[in-house]
């Protein structure tokens, strides 16, 4: 996608040295776009959990750099076990991550010491390369969705979304936001109802920077007001990503999906999750007792960062200093609140005998 006319991948690696690591620094969106060089495994794992990159296929892609990045400083098995277990423990809920560095060691552990580094990247190359061609089809399968509805309604079509998942997110296009791009390249009228999305506020700051770059129409709102909207008719459907999918079909995502949910199931707006077959644990049946839930700083709720009027970026307390805080990241969307999953591979239900006639394979 592109940023300014310049096209971009959320992770690349350098054209020059053949070797380092670039990322977008989504701490600093939307305010600048600093791109960041990833030298180290030290670089890569600061990178995933201080959310430099965040979105759970991007941080599985950066996560198999980062084991490529620990190689170079040793191959030995001893090493790479140890440095892959040190990855995966950046962040714990979205699954793409422990996928991405469990595929990197079927690869790895058979080779020879030497030959392990320039395979490596190979490898995690074909992961990113891969997760872009998954949001494509993606977004060629939610694309459908959009156009029944625009045919149905025969007016602008508003569709809520909830944090990023964008192609900030991905290593290209998107989970969600893919369909929307697509739909608004193929000339279709789509509005966005971005929920801002505390404490971090992907929406406001992520969505809303790569929805506007790329021209689509869109409204950012607070969290608590797509309930209201969807009670007067404002919004059409709901798709968000997910960080993991249990096999029977519920959803771990950004907190506070889960009432977008109920709100959504309230009023009989479609609640689409789309999400490459990465997102998806197979060894998961219940995701609200089975799913580990990332609880991070409180210091997210108690203070926010922004641009002050004079252009400086502040970040302000507001929170009373004596007040404690609780900051669970994400929450689990039961499969009954959804209506379906959008994969590379078409749509299903949000069930295991939905995912299991696409994926035959987990049968
Ligand atoms: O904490 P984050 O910003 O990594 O959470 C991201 C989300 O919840 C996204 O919706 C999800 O990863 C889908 S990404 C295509």
């Amino acid at each position: 996608m592109k940023i300014d006319g310049t096209p971009y991948r959320s992770v690349w690696v350098d054209s020059l040295d053949g070797w380092s690591v670039h990322i977008i620094d989504q701490t600093k969106l939307p305010w600048a776009v600093d791109i960041l060089r990833l030298a180290t495994l030290a670089d890569a794992a600061h990178a995933i959990r201080s959310m430099q990159v965040r979105g759970a296929p991007l941080i599985g892609a950066v996560a198999a750099y980062g084991l490529a990045l620990a190689l170079r400083e040793d191959a030995g098995t001893h090493a790479m076990e140890r440095d892959a277990v040190l990855l995966k423990e950046t962040r714990p809920t979205a699954v793409n991550l422990a996928w991405a560095i469990d595929r990197m060691l079927a690869a790895l552990r058979p080779l020879p010491q030497p030959e392990r580094v320039a395979a490596a990247y190979v490898e995690a190359g074909r992961i990113a390369d891969e997760d872009v061609a998954q949001c494509e089809a993606i977004g060629r399968n939610g694309l459908k969705l959009i156009q029944d509805l625009a045919a149905t309604k025969g007016r602008r079509i508003n569709i809520l979304t909830h944090c990023n998942a964008g192609w900030l997110a991905t290593v290209d296009w998107g989970t969600a936001l893919a369909p929307i791009y697509m739909a608004h390249d193929s000339g279709i009228d789509v509005h966005v109802w971005v929920d801002e999305t505390r404490p971090r506020n992907q929406g406001a700051f992520l969505t809303a920077f790569e929805l506007g770059k790329h021209g689509v129409p869109h409204t950012v709102i607070v969290d608590n007001a797509g309930g209201h909207l969807m009670q007067h008719g404002a919004v059409d459907m709901v798709i968000v990503g997910t960080d993991r999918v249990t096999r029977t079909g519920d959803v771990a995502n950004k907190i506070g999906t889960y009432l977008k949910a109920l709100a959504a199931h309230d009023n009989n707006v479609p609640f689409w999750v789309a999400l490459p077959s990465t997102t998806i644990d197979w060894t998961v049946r219940d995701g609200v007792n089975e799913i580990p839930i990332e609880e991070r700083s409180a210091t997210e709720v108690t203070t926010i960062t922004g641009r002050a009027l004079d252009g400086s970026l502040a970040t302000i307390r507001v929170v009373p200093t004596a007040s404690h805080a609780a900051n669970p990241a994400f929450d689990v969307t039961p499969a009954r609140l959804v209506t379906g999953l959008i994969t590379e591979r078409g749509c299903c239900d949000a069930s295991e005998p939905g995912l299991l006639a696409l994926f035959p394979e987990h049968a």
